[in-house]
């Protein structure tokens, strides 16, 4: 059993209001849904996003400026479909490069490779398993310059004091003038952003009670899955879009023979926020942790960009 998960889960259901950590959600049947979620019409970030790697890599890469190998390092790089652009036109052009993927599972790692040694034959692909920092402190022991991917709007999911020390780490495993690409989602029309979150097929409520289906099977767990729903909320104001668990009844749930909690009638479990950022707010965040912006790629609708720093 994961004692950390245990820990999270015995505390955050011990809060008040209770939470639970969305990190969790990705177990292999949670991984399967967010598949599914890409694939929604009404999720957006993902086409957008893929957008900007399939139209824009040329400037992405002229932006770099670097005249010699580079190290490519990404960040939970997941199925590779939109670095595979980048990757595509940099082989085109005979740019020399390793491509360094960092995931926690080797699994999803050794997908990862195989897909790619597949598609491009001549690529060099060397994975990385484990936690992002030790793996990047680690590279940093290098002469060669390195472009640091963080994209899919991952940076979302952290509230604003976790999103400047996230952003403070990379630039301490950073050496000046490498570089830092970071997808972000951008505050647009809210009905647009609302219904990427609570989408009518009901993938997005999957997701979120597969969290209470994993506790039950990992930790001992008594959740009755039918007895709780799904709502999501979007506030323009601050651009955070937070998603609950409620409870339809009043009920008591119990994880293992030690752990008990009570419900009441429509109780909220706050387990996400995924924050919508514009480019200012995104820029004075990044710069000020010894980043200078490089250039905000956008895609064709201004629904996301993949924004590029330089690290002085
Ligand atoms: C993978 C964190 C970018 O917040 O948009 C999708 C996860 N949650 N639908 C996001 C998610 C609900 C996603 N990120």
């Amino acid at each position: 059993m994961d004692k950390l998960f245990l820990q999270d889960v015995l505390e955050g259901l011990s809060s008040q209001p209770k939470t639970l950590k969305s990190k969790y959600f990705y177990d292999d049947k949670g991984s399967q849904i967010f598949q599914q979620i890409m694939q929604l019409d009404s999720y957006y970030l993902t086409n957008c996003e893929f957008e900007i790697f399939q139209d824009q890599a040329a400037g992405i890469i002229n932006k770099l400026n670097f005249n010699e190998p580079f190290n490519l390092i990404e960040l939970g790089a997941g199925d590779g479909v939109k670095t595979s652009e980048l990757i595509r036109y940099m082989l085109s052009k005979n740019i020399e490069f390793t491509y360094t993927p960092i995931d926690i599972s080797s699994k999803a790692n050794q997908i990862l490779e195989d897909k790619l040694r597949a598609d491009f034959p001549t690529l060099d692909i060397q994975p990385r398993t484990g936690d992002y920092f030790k793996i990047l402190k680690e590279l940093n022991n290098t002469n060669k310059p390195a472009l640091l991917l963080f994209i899919g709007s991952n940076l979302g999911n952290y509230m604003p004091e976790g999103a400047q020390n996230l952003v403070a780490l990379l630039s301490k495993y950073l050496k000046t003038n490498d570089k830092l690409l970071i997808g972000v989602d951008l505050k647009k029309n809210p009905l647009i952003v609302s219904k990427a979150y609570f989408d009518p097929e009901g993938v997005t409520k999957a997701f979120n009670i597969n969290l209470l289906n994993r506790i039950n099977n990992e930790l001992g767990g008594n959740f009755n899955l039918d007895k709780f729903d799904f709502y999501s909320f979007y506030n323009p104001q601050n651009g955070e879009v937070r998603s609950y668990i409620i409870s339809l009844e009043k009920q008591k749930v119990n994880i293992g023979s030690t752990h008990e909690f009570k419900f009441e009638k429509g109780e909220d479990i706050w387990t996400e926020l995924s924050k919508k950022y514009d480019l200012s707010e995104l820029d004075k965040l990044i710069e000020r942790e010894k980043f200078e912006l490089v250039h905000h790629f956008l895609d064709s609708r201004s629904y996301f960009t993949d924004s590029l720093y330089i690290k002085k």
